[in-house]
C-alpha cells in the first residue's frame, strides 16, 4: 500500500525536478535568490533582554501569529495581502523578527526591496502594518519600552517597503 502510494507520488514528479528553491514544504516556490541574515533588514540586538521581552521563540511565534492573522484579514491592507503565500509569510516573518531579537534564528527570506517590489505600498500602508503589529505585541504583554526598540528597527526599512 505505502510503495503504491510512494509509486503514485513519483509519478507526478519528473526525475529532473529539483526542489522549489528556498520554499519549505506547504509553501509555493519562488524565484531563486542567496539566503542570508543581511536580508532580514537589520542587524540583530545584542544579548537576550529583547528575545526574553517578547516571551523567547514561544512569544514571538504568538506574536507573529496575531499579526500575520490580522493583515489578511485587515479592511485596508488586506487586499495587498490577499493571494501571497500565508504559510511562507508566517514562516519567514517569524524567523526575520526572531533574527533581529536575537532569539535563535537565522533568516532565510528575500531581502526587503526584493520582497515588497512592484507591490504599490504606500505609507499608510506602513502606519498600518505598524498597528497592527503594536497590537500583536501588547497582546502578547511586551511592554511599551520593548515593542518601540523593536519598531525602531524595522522603521529604516521604509525606504525600501514603501514605493514613491
Ligand atoms: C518594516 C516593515 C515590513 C517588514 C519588516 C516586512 C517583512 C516581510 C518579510 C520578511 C516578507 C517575506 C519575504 C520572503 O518571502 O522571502 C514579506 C513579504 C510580504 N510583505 Fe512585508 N514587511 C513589511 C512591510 C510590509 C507592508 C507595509 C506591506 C503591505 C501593506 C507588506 C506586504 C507584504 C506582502 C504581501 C508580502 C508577500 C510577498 C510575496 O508573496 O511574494 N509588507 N514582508
Amino acid at each position: 500500500m505505502f510503495s503504491i502510494a510512494l509509486l503514485m507520488a513519483l509519478q507526478t514528479v519528473p526525475a529532473d525536478a529539483a526542489p522549489a528553491p528556498h520554499a519549505m514544504p506547504g509553501e509555493e516556490p519562488v524565484a531563486a535568490y542567496a539566503p542570508s541574515n543581511a536580508n532580514a533588514g537589520a542587524r540583530a540586538f545584542a544579548g537576550d533582554g529583547m528575545a526574553k521581552a517578547f516571551g523567547g521563540q514561544a512569544g514571538i511565534r504568538r506574536i507573529v501569529d496575531t499579526f500575520v492573522n490580522r493583515n489578511f484579514a485587515d479592511p485596508v491592507i488586506g487586499e495587498i495581502f490577499a493571494n501571497h503565500d500565508q504559510v511562507r509569510l508566517r514562516r519567514t516573518i517569524f524567523e526575520q523578527f526572531c533574527f533581529i531579537l536575537n532569539a535563535g534564528c537565522d533568516y532565510s527570506g528575500r531581502d526587503m526591496r526584493n520582497a515588497h517590489k512592484d507591490m504599490g505600498v504606500q505609507q499608510a500602508d506602513m502606519n498600518r502594518i505598524v498597528e497592527n503589529l503594536q497590537f500583536a505585541m501588547a497582546a502578547e504583554g511586551v511592554s511599551f519600552a520593548a515593542q518601540n526598540r523593536f519598531l525602531s528597527k524595522l522603521a529604516p526599512m521604509r525606504g525600501q517597503v514603501v514605493e514613491r
